[in-house]
């Protein structure tokens, strides 16, 4: 163990699918805009997951957990957690990653868990609302702007502290799949600055890994 002047803040990313916000991390890395954090492991509940591949590939370690092989929530969440323990993974970061996470998880790493989600929180947020589905509630609505926001993971599904937004118009010929991609240029810019700063507001001065 050391304070956090001497190692860098270790990343347990959690993600389900294409991974591109992970990737946008692991940039932001490798080009020194993140400069307080490493990766220390990605872990996915789908074995076919985009972003393992490039996780892999940039000889990050992986592991998989399949749901099948788990009898319950609290047993799949016990076995991510001593796999993030294992890696010590200091922070646990969500990157389209589609479980609701439970007690063993939560209580291993209590205000230190943070997602991303693509509309302005508490907006569009909650149970189900994953994925196209926010935008297409969005459009259907006629909003005029969406967006995406960085929060605390807490037992209420997208209703923890929010730790930054950035805001996107909605254009009158927008439809869910345009204004998924508009947003999600924005999501690639704000996880990684919001990653650096909550690093350095709450973690920086605690004893990490
Ligand atoms: C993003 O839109 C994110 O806001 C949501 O899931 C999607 C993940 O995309 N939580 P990717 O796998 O990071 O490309």
């Amino acid at each position: 163990m050391s304070q956090v002047h001497q190692s860098k803040c270790r990343l347990g990313i959690l993600l389900s699918g294409r991974g591109s916000n992970f990737t946008a991390i692991q940039t932001a890395i490798e080009q020194g805009r993140l400069p307080n954090a490493e990766i220390a492991i990605v872990i996915s509940n789908h074995a076919d997951a985009v972003g393992l591949t490039i996780a892999q590939e940039k000889g990050i370690p992986t592991t998989v957990f399949e749901k099948s092989r788990f009898e319950s929530r609290v047993a799949f969440d016990q076995a991510v957690t001593d796999a993030l323990k294992a890696h010590r993974a200091d922070i646990i970061v969500l990157a389209g990653y589609d479980r609701i996470i439970s007690a063993p998880l939560l209580e291993a790493y209590p205000g230190r868990i943070i997602n991303i989600h693509p509309s302005l929180l508490p907006a569009y947020g909650g149970k189900g609302m994953l994925g196209i589905k926010v935008h297409q509630a969005v459009v259907a609505n006629r909003e005029l702007e969406s967006g995406c926001s960085v929060h605390l993971v807490t037992n209420i599904v997208d209703g923890g502290t929010v730790l930054g937004q950035s805001r996107v118009p909605v254009l009158e010929n927008d439809t869910p799949e345009t204004l998924a991609a508009r947003i999600l240029e924005q999501e690639h810019q704000l996880y990684p600055q919001v990653i650096r700063e909550f690093i350095d507001t709450h973690i920086a001065h605690t004893v990490l890994n």
